[in-house]
């Protein structure tokens, strides 16, 4: 088992640029199985989610080619299988589009119940209430979900979700691209990483549009052709590197970002006392004093996303005055990292969906464990900002979704090496 150890207080100073979007790779991969002929996307993020997405694409047929760093070309052309390998999607999450990807292109899937992070109940509901207004006939087990065409066949429908799913809109999004009618999803996720989506599939032939709005309208094709594309850089990277020099202190250009992504997040940090600079494709953040306390609610976007509360928590550990953050995502996610950050001095109690957090003059190093991907970051965090060393452990769930992390941080001037146990 590998750790990251960090010998923390050092600030964080120079360039970063980050990578393409994890959530828009992992839901831009799948689709590819929708397109006859091949695909070459670019600003393909290098972790262990796409490597693994990639694997289970490959072992159904796929012919997958990546002629430089973060370009992947797939052709999916050959793809016959519709039972992709239950072992492999198992290991992440976002596995689950391959149910639409399979049911658009095929009219059946048989796909194992996804893994990835739990630290929420995760249900798919949603997911399957999509499946079920496009006319699919849906057998869901304690380990897969098998999916066939209902009496009626597969058609356009028009439905609302019952909470605004990332996962069920994209899911529905890529099921509908190719049956035959109109889709209209409402109360549909707006997150960038859905209008990527929506962007991916139009330039290979989709009639999509509202994507980013509450209500997406799919109009069926009959095929979608070949073409190049560029995924989004990732907005909770960015996130999180900001976060990590607010914590820290130092000032970084942070490259290769959309500015207007990273707006719901960087208003909460300038609010801490960072000072944030935005150019077209960059952002500047300098933190040079003690942080001040904050409120801070996740929501889905534009507000402040759920998969940067635990970055700003350490924030807040470090600010003064009492910070009050509340979770409307998933009720559960404090408990994967806040007993950790107790263990390195910062004060937080939970009750019901919000955290009080007491700011503290400094955190101090000690070993604690990733309990997911987010949580994890917050962790590296806190020992970059920690007196003394910190250990990390389970740093697989921080590598699912941060590329070339310690490269990154060093280059920035962190003390932090990935050491096998
Ligand atoms: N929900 C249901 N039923 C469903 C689907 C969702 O009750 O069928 C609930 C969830 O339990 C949650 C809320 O609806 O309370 C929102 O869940 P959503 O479906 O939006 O989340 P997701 O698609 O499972 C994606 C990201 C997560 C991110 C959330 C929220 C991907 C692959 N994952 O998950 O990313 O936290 O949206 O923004 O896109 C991460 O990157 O670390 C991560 C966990």
């Amino acid at each position: 088992m590998a750790i990251y150890e960090i010998n923390g207080g050092k600030p964080l100073n120079g360039s970063v640029t980050i990578s393409g979007a994890k959530n828009a790779a992992v839901a831009i991969l799948p689709a590819a199985l929708l397109v006859s002929g091949k695909c070459r996307i670019e600003n393909v993020p290098d972790i262990s989610d796409v490597r693994i997405l990639l694997d289970i694409l490959d072992g159904m047929g796929a012919d997958i080619q990546c002629p430089e760093p973060h370009v992947v070309e797939i052709d999916c052309t050959a793809v016959h299988c519709t039972e992709p390998n239950a072992d492999l999607v198992r290991e992440m999450r976002a596995s689950y589009y391959l149910m639409g990807a399979l049911l658009g292109r095929f009219g059946k899937a048989h796909v194992a119940l996804p893994g990835g992070c739990n630290f929420a109940s995760r249900p798919i509901d949603q997911h399957i209430k999509g499946f079920l207004a496009l006319g699919a006939d849906v057998d869901e087990t304690e380990d897969y979900v098998a999916l066939q065409p209902g009496p009626d066949g597969l058609q356009g429908s028009r439905f609302s979700l019952d909470m605004a799913s990332v996962g069920a809109t994209v899911n529905i999004m890529i099921a509908a691209t190719l049956l035959p009618g109109q889709t209209i999803i409402e109360n549909a996720a707006k997150e960038p990483h859905i209008v990527d989506l929506a962007n991916f599939l139009n330039t290979m032939g989709a009639r999509i549009s509202g994507a980013g709005t509450d209500t997406v309208k799919i109009r069926g094709v009959n095929s979608l052709k070949g073409g190049t594309y560029t995924i989004i850089p990732d907005q909770i990277e960015a996130g999180t590197y900001l976060a990590a020099v607010t914590a820290t202190g130092g000032n970084v250009l942070v490259q290769n970002v959309i500015p207007k992504h990273l707006e719901c997040i960087t208003t909460k940090l300038q609010e801490m006392g960072a000072r944030i600079i935005p150019f077209d494709d960059a952002v500047r953040i300098i933190s040079d004093r003690r942080l001040r306390q904050a409120t801070v609610k996740t929501r889905p976007y534009p507000g402040f996303p759920t998969d940067m509360q635990a970055q700003v928590c350490v924030c807040m550990a470090l600010a003064s005055g009492t910070s009050r953050l509340t979770e409307s995502v998933y009720e559960t996610r404090f408990f994967g990292y806040c007993t950790e950050l107790e263990s390195m001095g910062a004060k937080i109690s939970i009750s019901s969906k919000t955290a009080t957090v007491v700011g503290v003059d400094h955190l101090e190093g000690a070993t604690v464990s990733a309990h997911d991907l987010r949580a994890g970051a917050a962790l590296v965090i806190a020992g970059l900002a920690a007196k003394g060393t910190t250990r990390v452990q389970n740093i697989h769930f921080v590598e699912r979704g941060y590329e070339n992390l310690i490269g990154k941080l060093t280059a920035l001037g962190a003390d932090i090496r990935r050491i096998e146990e």
